[in-house]
């Protein structure tokens, strides 16, 4: 179902809009599929990077209002495996931004708290980006307030690929035998854990896909595809998002009385 936010939240202040959710129940993990960038550059007349480097301002408020709120993990899918289909120039852009994000924002994720975390084929990306996901993520370990976690090159089926590979290799080497393997173990293999699964899922721009993004992990996820493009996607977007997923009934296959959480 497309978010729509009604003209009655509408009218509410951003203040007013927070008292409305209900602290308990936010989402413990929001994953957000990050769309629209280009589209809203284009829109403006201008190239479409300058749709990707305002798109970081939604970032950074977005990490800001979790930590607010106490939302404790937010997962963004900031690279695709099939985003390497793009021309050359606009991959270039997107390694130099992503690069000097982590070089100027690496300070300011230290001093709120914020462990990074990257999913994905990392050995693609340029070496100077990498170093600095290395650096980021080393820097950044022991911190626990929230855990960022970007998608970088990644792709969900390339994922569950990889975790069969690697259970294959355990099978192998007698560290677990066939029939140990069950949902749980299996989990175990991919690269989210052991962060739990995403509760809220966030596409912004009015595309309704999910374009390879965690797969498995949104089995049970409530989905909120938002018409507003990336870079306008603000604190009001997210708050009306939150409180969107805190009006649905989460039932897991269940009929609602016996669902306790
Ligand atoms: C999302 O914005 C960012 C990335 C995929 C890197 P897009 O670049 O896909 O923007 P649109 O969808 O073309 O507007
Ligand atoms: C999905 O956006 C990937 C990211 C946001 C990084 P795309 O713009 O690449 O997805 P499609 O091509 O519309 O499915
Ligand atoms: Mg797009």
């Amino acid at each position: 179902m497309a978010h729509q936010p009604s003209s009655n939240l509408d009218r509410l202040s951003e203040s007013e809009l927070t008292a409305k959710l209900e602290l308990d129940l936010l989402p413990k993990h929001v994953a957000v599929i990050m769309d629209g960038n280009g589209r809203w550059a284009e829109l403006r007349g201008l190239p479409r990077i300058a749709g990707h480097r305002e798109g970081i301002n939604s970032v950074r408020e977005m990490i800001t209002l979790c930590l607010e709120l106490g939302i404790r993990a937010l997962t963004i899918y900031a690279f695709s495996q099939e985003n390497w289909n793009r021309p050359t120039h606009e991959i270039s852009a997107l390694m130099g931004l992503l690069e000097h994000y982590l070089s100027t924002e690496r300070a300011s994720l230290i001093e709120q708290g914020v462990r990074f975390r990257t999913i994905g084929r990392h050995d693609l990306l340029p070496q100077s980006a990498q170093h600095w996901v290395r650096t980021t993520e080393k820097e950044t370990a022991h911190l626990d307030k929230m855990i960022l976690t970007v998608a970088l090159s990644y792709g969900g089926r390339a994922e569950i690929v990889d975790a069969v590979k690697a259970l294959i290799g355990d099978v192998q080497t007698g560290t677990i035998q066939p029939n140990q393997i069950d949902e749980t173990t299996f989990k175990k293999y991919l690269s989210t854990h052991p962060l739990p699964d995403p509760d809220l899922l966030i596409r912004t721009s009015g595309e309704t896909r999910i374009s390879n993004f965690l797969l498995w992990q949104l089995a049970y996820t409530e989905l909120c595809f938002s018409p507003t493009l990336w870079p306008d996607f603000r604190r009001r977007e997210f708050l009306l998002a939150l409180i969107e997923y805190q009006k649905r009934e989460r039932r897991f296959g269940r009929v609602l009385s016996t669902v306790s959480s």
